[in-house]
């Protein structure tokens, strides 16, 4: 008998372990799980821990100050894409109901305000390239109509529709004389300028500077997240003379200002995170920024509806 329960005791004994090992790393691995959700948490917070995209600006929605900024006799519009049939990003990253959810949130922006809102149909898209290019048609096309194009991404959404757009072209531009104002405003973020949200100004230079775009057909790229216009802007940037550079281009200073992204826990985030904290910092989407761009991010539509429903709630 005692033969026999020996093993069996041994390996009781060895579970009992086994239990006890896990007890103890179950309380770990929450602390882990607790830990991971932590960046995320503050990073939406940036704002109330005194990061300042647009100055004057809370984090709490508060009534504009007044300020010369508003120039009545400038005519603005928002330029987007509206090509749900046709869009190059199939799959894990459609835009899908994504369309139309942002072009309902542009419309009551822009009627607000006394914008313009171009929203692009499908048929405005060139068929022999990847439909993020026709932004450079869309814009070149509308640019005679208005002092300054807003171009928009589909997947933005207005997070803080009391901030006019001329509010955030003078907190770049340092005045608000149009004669005397650069060409483009963009921002930046780890990978250099972005092509996703940018205003370009009605100028001989502008008309120039969308048909040199147009023409880097070299750049044009297939059956990639990537399509090539963003990298062509890139390298046409890079390229200007630093007079043209300082006459035409501005860059804003905090990419919060009008392009945020939200922070997502991933490999790549968190690597960001550690080796490139204030680009994160500069762009990460926090309560009371202006816009925020789903850029390269999968689940566009679970987004859109988050941030869609906490506006809602806001309002
Ligand atoms: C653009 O250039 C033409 C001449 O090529 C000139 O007549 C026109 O005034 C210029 N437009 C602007 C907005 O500077
Ligand atoms: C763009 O390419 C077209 C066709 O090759 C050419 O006629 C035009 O001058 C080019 N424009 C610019 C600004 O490079």
């Amino acid at each position: 008998m005692a033969e026999r329960s020996r093993p069996r005791r041994a390996a009781e004994h060895r579970h009992r372990l086994r239990l006890r090992r896990l007890l103890f790393l179950l309380p770990l691995l929450l602390l882990l799980v607790l830990l991971a959700q932590l960046p995320a948490l503050l990073l939406r917070r940036a704002n109330s821990f005194g990061r300042r995209c647009l100055p004057g600006a809370t984090d709490r929605r508060l009534p504009l100050l007044p300020g010369p900024v508003r120039n009545p006799r400038l005519s603005l519009a928002i330029v987007t894409l509206a090509d749900e049939g046709a869009s190059g990003s199939r799959g894990r990253r459609s835009f899908r109901g994504v369309l139309a959810a942002t072009a309902r949130n542009k419309r009551a922006y822009a009627a607000a305000h006394g914008y313009g809102l171009i929203a692009l149909p499908a048929s405005a898209v060139d068929p022999s390239r990847p439909p993020s290019w026709s932004k450079v048609l869309a814009l070149r096309a509308h640019l005679r109509h208005h002092h300054w194009l807003f171009w928009n991404d589909a997947d933005t959404l207005v997070t803080n529709p009391e901030i006019p757009l001329e509010r955030i072209l003078f907190s770049v531009i340092g005045h608000s004389d149009f004669n005397e104002s650069p060409d483009l405003v963009l921002t930046e973020d780890f990978g250099g300028v972005n092509a996703g949200v940018f205003f370009i100004r009605r100028s001989n230079w502008s008309e120039k500077f969308l048909d040199t775009w147009w023409n880097q057909t070299s750049f044009i790229q297939f059956g990639s997240t990537k399509s090539g216009d963003n990298a062509a802007l890139k390298h046409l940037i890079g390229h200007l003379s630093s007079e043209e550079m300082q006459a035409q281009v501005r860059i804003a200073k905090m990419q919060c200002l009008f392009n945020s992204y939200p922070w997502i826990l991933s490999w790549k985030s968190t690597f960001r995170l550690i080796f490139h904290l204030a680009t994160t910092w500069k762009g990460v989407y926090s309560d009371g920024d202006f816009m925020i761009h789903f850029a390269g991010l999968d689940d566009k539509q679970g987004w859109t509806n988050k941030i869609v429903g906490e506006i809602e709630t806001l309002r």
